[in-house]
């Protein structure tokens, strides 16, 4: 009699524990997702993509299984490759037409996501949760129907593969940079056609800050690039997540002042930052400041200058995540407990929430007026 309850109480938290595990921290899963993990998931993986260490692979296996199996929820499109060959994608949620095709009825605006620029897999790790929530919970289903998203999951994969096999700090590409037949890489983040060439210059082709030859030189901007123009008109919001912080950055980068048309842009900052910190469990202060004051110093070639200059976006941040991995870079952020990765996965979410909350609040104001 004893044996049978205590196997039942088994069974029964056994049962509990795989519902929780397979809804990804989703309140419902949508049918598409549901019948990917049945069909896909083998004994000993993990249902949740940010339980999974990530990899170019990782992320070439998650988008093909989620685009197949959502395909009404989720195109991906991977037609650029880099120097090694790897994939760059494009996620568009949601759009019944393939990327970029010029459909004039569509008048949503586009929410730009973008990650990994500067190599890391924890900003990557991150686009593929928000791409996760979007995709497989079915109570964010306003936020894929009255905005388009359109993700860049991981913008330099080459740089972030190195970084992993060689565990050595790196954040640039791995293309030869044509200074010297042994010099490696271009920083992304210093690559784009704003300024490029104001700041002081580095000439050294082993620095990791070697901005390139000339702007827009690398195959990883010119994707980018590409995108900017393709969705130009109806992007309200773009956002560049990169890794070593924690704070919600306005342009500019590359010079030291605020003029006034930025107010806007500060203001939503303000209010991105006040919904991290109410969700982060207030672990640490997500700051809200402009890109140059974070840095202290000028960052020219920077694509979040490049948006809201030459694109006219009137909304474009560059979002730091995840504080503690690097102590070396930022040392400006004091280093956290491990295990405190799902409270700021959470309140990250709830910051990218509060960016959709905000657009859709501009949308209806406008109707009314
Ligand atoms: C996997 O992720 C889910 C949802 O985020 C979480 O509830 C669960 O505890 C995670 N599992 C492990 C083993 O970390
Ligand atoms: C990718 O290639 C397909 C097929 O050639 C084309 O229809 C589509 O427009 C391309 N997409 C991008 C983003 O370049
Ligand atoms: C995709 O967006 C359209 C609006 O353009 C909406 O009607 C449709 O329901 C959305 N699809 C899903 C799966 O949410
Ligand atoms: C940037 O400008 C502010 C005010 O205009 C000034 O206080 C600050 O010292 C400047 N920072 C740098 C690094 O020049
Ligand atoms: C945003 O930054 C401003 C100026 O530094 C600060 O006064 C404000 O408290 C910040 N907001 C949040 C939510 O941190």
């Amino acid at each position: 009699m004893k044996i049978l309850l205590v196997f039942i109480v088994a069974s029964v938290l056994l049962i509990l524990d795989t519902a929780t595990a397979t809804h990804c921290g989703c309140k419902y899963l949508r049918q598409c997702y549901k019948q990917m993990l049945k069909n896909l998931l083998q004994a000993d993986e993990d249902p949740c993509i940010e339980n999974v260490s990530i990899g170019a692979s990782t992320v070439t296996i998650f988008l093909k299984a989620i685009s197949e199996y959502c395909e009404l929820v989720v195109k991906v499109y991977g037609n650029s490759t880099t120097h090694e060959g790897r994939n760059l994608y494009e996620v568009v949620i949601n759009s019944t037409l393939p990327s970029g095709a010029d459909d004039r009825n569509e008048k949503r605006p586009v929410i730009l996501l973008e990650a990994g620029q500067d190599g890391g897999t924890e900003s990557v790790e991150l686009a593929l949760f928000v791409i996760e929530q979007l995709v497989a919970c079915g109570e964010n289903k306003d936020m894929i129907q009255k905005v388009q998203w359109v993700i860049l999951p991981s913008t330099n994969p080459d740089g972030q593969e190195y970084a992993r096999a060689r565990r050595e700090p790196w954040k640039k590409n791995y293309s030869p940079n044509g200074k010297d037949v042994l010099s490696f890489g271009v920083d992304i983040t210093r690559n784009f056609d704003d300024s490029w060439g104001n700041c002081a210059a580095v000439k050294n082709a082993f620095s990791q800050d070697y901005p390139g030859l000339k702007p827009n030189s690398e195959i990883e901007t010119a994707f980018i690039n590409d995108v900017f123009t393709r969705y130009k008109s109806r992007i309200s919001t773009y956002i560049s997540l990169r890794r070593d912080g924690h704070a919600i950055l306005y342009p500019f980068a590359s010079r030291n002042n605020t003029i006034t048309t930025i107010d806007k842009v500060r203001k939503r900052a303000g209010d991105i930052a006040a919904k991290v910190n109410q969700r982060a469990g207030g672990i640490q202060w997500f700051v809200n400041q402009s890109i140059f004051s974070m840095n202290g110093k000028e960052h020219c070639g920077h694509s979040v200058d490049l948006a809201y200059n030459k694109y006219d976006i009137k909304y474009a941040f560059e979002m730091r995540v995840f504080p503690e991995t690097d102590n070396r870079i930022m040392s400006k952020f004091q280093s956290l407990p491990k295990g405190h990765e799902v409270s700021l996965r959470t309140g990250y979410f709830s910051g990218i929430r509060e960016v959709y909350n905000l657009l859709v609040n501009d949308m209806s104001t406008k109707q009314k007026g």
